[in-house]
């Protein structure tokens, strides 16, 4: 469409554009001066001319008389790119350079009323100064002709020539012509030519010379001065001295103006002037013709008439004539000029009513093709639209269904949730009165049982939370409360966790100036899960910080109070910070079992509190900022009230510390711990279920460790079996804790159970590859895990029974086990010992690289009997083998297997086999005797 509009303005202006335009020429005149009437009427009507002709555009100058002048006037219009110059040379010689170099520019002359030197030049337009001078002669002669007896040779006739200045042309010419006929004539003889007088043009430049000449009283019958103005005051020299009458003045000029040449042929002051016509009018003429190359003459010469008494009142009357057509032709000029600017105004206006009528003949033209268009398209669109709002109307039904569907079954799983409470209350009131009648041992589990169930309880009514913040509108129920000490009593119930992972906790800012209007329930589920949390994500010996600051909001600019809980734990990675917020988060660095839930409900909590949360980035661990209000105008009357509703975790705030004490008590049994039954170590960050483990499984002892460093403490008691979870706090998990035990002689027989939340095919694949004997998840079945110790302690008897019998065939093929290398290397040790008596179990374990106890600990482990004897059981079976096949004799061979005495050899060997080492090789003898017989 712009296009469009575009094309059209074009078109417009072409239109424009072509219009008749008049070509204007560049016209200069450069005037030689003009202090003079004459030369005031040659501009006059040189103005008047340009001003008729429509295509010339004048450019005026004046030179003063002064040829430098005039020069520089010209070079100035010759930079202005003058199309032709008309010039009134001031005089001949000097103006014709410059004149050349316009010509040589290819720019028309017209040289108007006076020359220049040379021919060089495009036209001359003026009258025949040569004529004038001739006819001034003439008029002498005529005096002469007319009274031939006045004068004779004897008496002539005395002539004197006033002159125009020197070097200008009208004065050469007009001299040469008039000396010409009086050179000429046949009364030559009569005609006393006197010495000329030379003037500059004007009056004032004769008087001197003139004045002389008359006092000289030389007789004077003739005076021809070149024009009007230098006759008349030659005149009134001669006036002066009263001979005015006597002598005859003749003009050139004849102009019509008071003391022009007509009026003083008219006064009688001259006897003829010669009209010398100033040729403006013609000059414009012919410099049109010139310009639109059309035929013209090099030298115009303009007609002139001797003017005396006779004439002059005719030619005045002429004169006068032609000057009022002139002005009549120039007004009527001017009225058709104007007329023509209206007429052009007017056509203009034609024009552009004609172009805006065939725009808008166009746009209605267009529009009536757009509104089709647009019709058309109206029809396919609404027949779209009714499509898509059948589809939309399709899709709005389905939604609803779904949304119904999706409805029922949220709120049936909240109903559910909500279901769980009453058995669930139920629980811990029975629980609650069990711990009252219960004594002894029976108490832990019930401090468990009650742990664990109100642990179901905060997560079941987190769940119901949840739906909650979504039914809530308008604001809370909220009181002043002094925060620090409300985040103290939270602070209290983890001081359970706080104890075993030794953390370092901080509370900074003043007790006294920290409070806030909060709702109980609702603030104290947030801080209690960012302290939670902290703590979750805490390493041992960690740090956390909770600061307490009254600041200014920058939004509503009214007091908050601004608690920072800080950690030094894992922190959240740095590109999922902007979803922490959000429902079912849970960071990818996080390895506990979580709902996902916490970090979401803390910040609808708080934004039903008028409050807000947010998250710092630190290089270490977490900083949470929670923004409580401090001033009460931020809140409705109605909703600030002085007490609330007691919290229901607040019941049971007993509990933590209660099963941090049965912790205690556990942790200290493990120093007695008793070396006759066999010992389990449990690797489990999860106190509760750790003592859970511990309480059910008292038939063995059950050493508990609950971060990743735990394999130290299995090298150190090197347990008969390890039950271990896979997420621990700190650098390695469960996976690996296996690996380094399976892969380490002191304890790669022990039997491990991989105990965990993750069920999930692969992670069992890969705890089964790192060696471990069985995998089990959480939540389990206690019969199973009791089972599965049995089984695989049962296991490792049998394996003790197969070892103890086959120890000494240990060979290549027949152990495909770690334990293999062990015994490979324990043999060798002790056959490259075997005669050394002193040889001591001490230096055993030194050479097998373990300490005395986890040697005596692994074989016994594996066969069930204690080191010492193991070397002596060696010791004898070869004794054995050398009593068969050797030839030495018993103090030999008893000496050779390290015994001190051959007689305690034989004494040891008794009461192993039952008899002497000679029975044996008689029997053996005796044996082989037979075979061969
Ligand atoms: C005017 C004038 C006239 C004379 C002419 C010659 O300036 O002096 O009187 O005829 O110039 O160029």
């Amino acid at each position: 469409m712009e296009k469009k509009i575009y094309f059209f303005l074009f078109l417009v202006t072409l239109f424009f554009s072509c219009k008749e335009q008049k070509t204007l020429y560049k016209v200069g005149f450069s005037q030689a001066m003009s202090d003079d009437e004459w030369r005031e009427s040659m501009n006059n009507s040189i103005y008047d001319a340009a001003l008729l002709n429509n295509k010339i555009d004048l450019t005026y100058s004046d030179a003063n008389n002064k040829i430098e002048k005039q020069i520089n006037q010209i070079e100035q219009f010759l930079k202005d790119s003058i199309d032709l110059l008309i010039v009134s040379p001031i005089k001949q010689e000097a103006l014709t350079p410059v004149v050349q170099k316009v010509i040589d520019k290819n720019i028309p002359v017209i040289l108007l009323d006076r020359k220049i030197s040379d021919e060089n030049y495009t036209s001359y337009i003026g009258a025949n100064n040569i004529y004038v001078g001739k006819l001034a002669a003439k008029i002498i002669i005529n005096e002469l002709i007319r009274n031939p007896s006045k004068y004779s040779d004897k008496n002539k006739i005395n002539v004197i020539e006033i002159k125009g200045s020197l070097g200008s042309s009208p004065a050469n010419e007009r001299s040469i012509g008039f000396k010409e006929v009086i050179n000429n004539t046949r009364f030559k003889n009569y005609i006393n030519l006197l010495k000329p007088i030379t003037g500059d043009w004007n009056a004032r430049s004769i008087e001197i010379p003139f004045r002389k000449l008359i006092r000289s009283g030389k007789k004077v019958d003739y005076v021809f001065v070149h024009n009007d103005r230098m006759a008349y005051a030659a005149w009134q020299i001669a006036k002066e001295f009263n001979i005015h009458k006597e002598i005859n003045f003749i003009g050139v000029d004849g102009l019509n103006t008071k003391y022009g040449g007509i009026d003083l042929v008219k006064r009688g002051v001259l006897k003829s002037s010669i009209l010398y016509p100033n040729g403006g009018e013609e000059a414009i003429i012919l410099a049109q013709k010139i310009l639109e190359n059309k035929p013209y003459d090099k030298n115009n010469f303009l007609k002139t008439i001797v003017i005396n008494s006779f004439n002059v009142d005719l030619i005045e009357s002429q004169i006068e004539k032609i000057i009022n057509q002139k002005s009549k032709i120039k007004n009527q000029h001017l009225i058709l000029n104007k007329q023509n600017k209206t007429f052009d105004r007017q056509k203009s206006l034609i024009i552009v009513i004609v172009v805006l009528f065939l725009i808008a003949l166009f746009y209605c033209v267009h529009n009536y093709y757009l509104i089709n268009k647009i019709k058309k398209k109206n029809k396919t669109l609404q027949s779209y639209n009714n499509d898509i709002e059948l589809k939309n109307e399709k899709i709005k039904k389905v939604s609803e269904e779904l949304k119904l569907n999706l409805k029922s079954q949220f709120d049936f799983f909240m109903n559910i949730s909500h279901e769980f409470k009453t058995p669930l209350t139920l629980i811990l009131n029975l629980i609650e009165s069990l711990k009252e009648n219960s004594i002894g041992y029976g108490n832990n589990t019930i401090s468990l049982l009650s742990k664990n169930s109100y642990k179901l309880f905060r997560l079941v009514t987190q769940l119901l939370d949840f739906r909650k913040i979504s039914s809530k509108d308008g604001q809370v129920k909220v009181s002043k409360t002094n925060i620090y000490e409300f985040i103290e009593k939270i602070i209290d119930d983890f001081k359970n966790e706080i104890n075993q992972k030794e953390i370092k906790l901080f509370l900074k800012g003043s007790k006294y100036t920290s409070f806030a209007f909060i709702n109980h329930d609702l603030i104290d589920k947030v801080f209690y899960n960012l302290i939670d949390n902290a703590l979750k994500f805490s390493p041992k010996n960690g740090t956390i910080t909770i600061s307490f600051k009254n600041v200014i909001s920058k939004q509503t600019n009214k007091k908050e109070l601004e608690v920072s809980i800080k950690d030094n734990g894992i922190g959240i990675p740095k590109n999922e910070i902007r979803n922490i917020f959000k429902v079912f988060f849970k960071g990818s660095n996080n390895k506990n079992i979580s709902s996902g839930i916490g970090l979401f409900l803390s910040k609808q909590f708080l934004k039903l509190n008028l409050g807000r949360i947010s998250y710092l980035e630190n290089n270490i661990g977490s900083e949470f900022l929670v923004n409580l209000q401090s001033e009460k105008s931020m809140f409705k009357i109605e909703n600030i009230v002085e007490i609330q509703d007691k919290m229901i975790r607040n019941t049971f705030n007993d509990i933590g510390h209660k099963s941090f004490e049965v912790y205690k008590k556990f942790k200290n049994s493990d120093k007695d711990f008793n070396y006759e039954k066999l010992r389990i170590l449990v690797i489990e960050d999860d106190i509760d279920m750790a003592m859970f483990l511990k309480l059910k499984l008292n038939t063995y002892e059950v050493y508990i460790s609950h971060d990743s460093e735990s394999f130290k403490k299995a090298f150190d008691i090197i347990p008969d079996l390890v039950i271990c979870d896979v997420n621990l706090p700190g650098s390695i998990n469960g996976f690996e804790i296996c690996k380094i035990l399976k892969n380490d002689l002191r304890t790669s027989h022990i039997p491990i159970i991989i105990l965990t939340a993750e069920s999930h095919n692969k992670s069992m694949v890969k705890g089964l590859k790192k060696g471990a004997d069985l995998y089990l998840t959480k939540p389990f079945r206690l019969s199973v895990l009791t089972q599965s110790v049995e089984s695989l302690i049962n296991n490792r008897k049998k394996l003790q029974y197969y070892y103890t019998n086959n120890i000494y065939n240990v060979n290549k093929k027949s152990f495909r086990n770690p334990e293999q290398s062990f015994f490979l290397r324990l043999n060798k040790i002790i056959d490259n010992n075997i005669s050394n008596s002193d040889f001591s179990v001490e230096n055993l374990s030194a050479l097998i690289g373990m300490s005395r106890v986890q040697l005596y600990r692994k074989v016994k482990s594996i066969l069930d009997i204690n080191i010492s004897d193991y070397i002596n059981n060696y010791k004898l079976k070869k004794a054995k083998h050398l009593l068969k096949t050797s030839t030495y004799n018993i103090s030999e061979i008893a000496y050779n297997l390290g015994f001190n005495s051959p007689n305690y050899f034989s004494t040891v060997f008794r009461n192993k086999y039952g008899y002497t080492p000679i029975k044996y090789r008689k029997d053996i003898k005796k044996l082989f005797t037979r075979i061969e017989v």
